[in-house]
């Protein structure tokens, strides 16, 4: 029983322009992301880590090459399609939580399944659920400023767990963290990633990508072995 294929970028180019000059960011990346795949990429500032994550994330467009989600080449789906498919295919956890401030734990959890038209008594049940499995049960009616950074970026893990996706996209998750909570956060993914769930970790910590299955180097854009 072989493992399904979720994203398999063939020479991805992205060129930023500003003005009359062109930057290549990414000058022919081609990788493939397997169910279940624990993948660290790393490289130093500047490597081009975010606009990779971006266009791996359906935030961004490739200025060429094939990106092809569960089978299918983006190019074939609206922009509508493709918000609908990045809300219920992937979770996004960034290195600054991007928690809504106003908002409580669970409010801040369910907001992904808000937007897939999921009912609010089947959407609580499971944020209950996720926050229990992370121990974040306690916490579920505090706001933001009443939380360690550790326990925000639980709470953003649990926002993106929220639809089921198939991949968990993180950006630099441990990197406003000091070494204990972001040793926790790493825990809840490399748990995460033992129930199956495929994650994909942008880092430029090397102990960090060290607790990945696979890492994959970028350098001026281009993946070095
Ligand atoms: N919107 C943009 N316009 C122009 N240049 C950009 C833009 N976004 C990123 N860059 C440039 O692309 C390069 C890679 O950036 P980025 O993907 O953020 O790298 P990393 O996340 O590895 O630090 C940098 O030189 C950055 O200045
Ligand atoms: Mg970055």
């Amino acid at each position: 029983m072989g493992k399904s294929t979720i994203i398999k970028l063939e020479n991805i180019t992205k060129d930023y322009i500003t003005g009359d000059v062109i930057t290549s960011v990414l000058t022919g990346i081609s990788l493939t992301i397997n169910e279940g795949d624990f993948i660290a990429i790393t490289g130093r500032s500047g490597s081009g880590k975010s606009t990779l994550m971006n266009i791996l994330g359906l935030l961004d467009t490739p200025t060429s090459g094939t990106y092809i989600l569960n089978g299918s080449p983006i190019t074939k789906f609206s922009e509508d399609d493709l918000s609908r498919l990045r809300n219920k295919t992937i979770g996004f956890v960034f290195q600054s939580f991007n928690l809504l401030p106003r908002s409580t734990t669970i409010e801040n959890v369910v907001l992904p399944a808000i937007y897939a038209g999921i009912p609010q008594k089947e959407r609580d049940i499971r944020a209950k659920e996720i926050l229990t499995s992370i121990g974040m049960e306690e916490k579920m009616h505090s706001r933001p400023n009443k939380l360690s950074g550790g326990q925000q970026q639980r709470v953003a893990i649990a926002r993106a767990l929220m639809n089921d996706p198939a991949l968990i996209l993180a950006d630099e998750p441990t990197g406003n963290l000091d070494v204990k909570s972001g040793h926790d956060v790493m825990e809840v993914l490399k748990n995460l990633n033992k129930k199956g769930k495929t994650i994909v970790l942008i880092t430029h910590e090397a102990d960090i990508a060290q607790q990945a299955k696979k890492i994959i180097r970028l350098v001026d854009g281009r993946i070095v072995k």
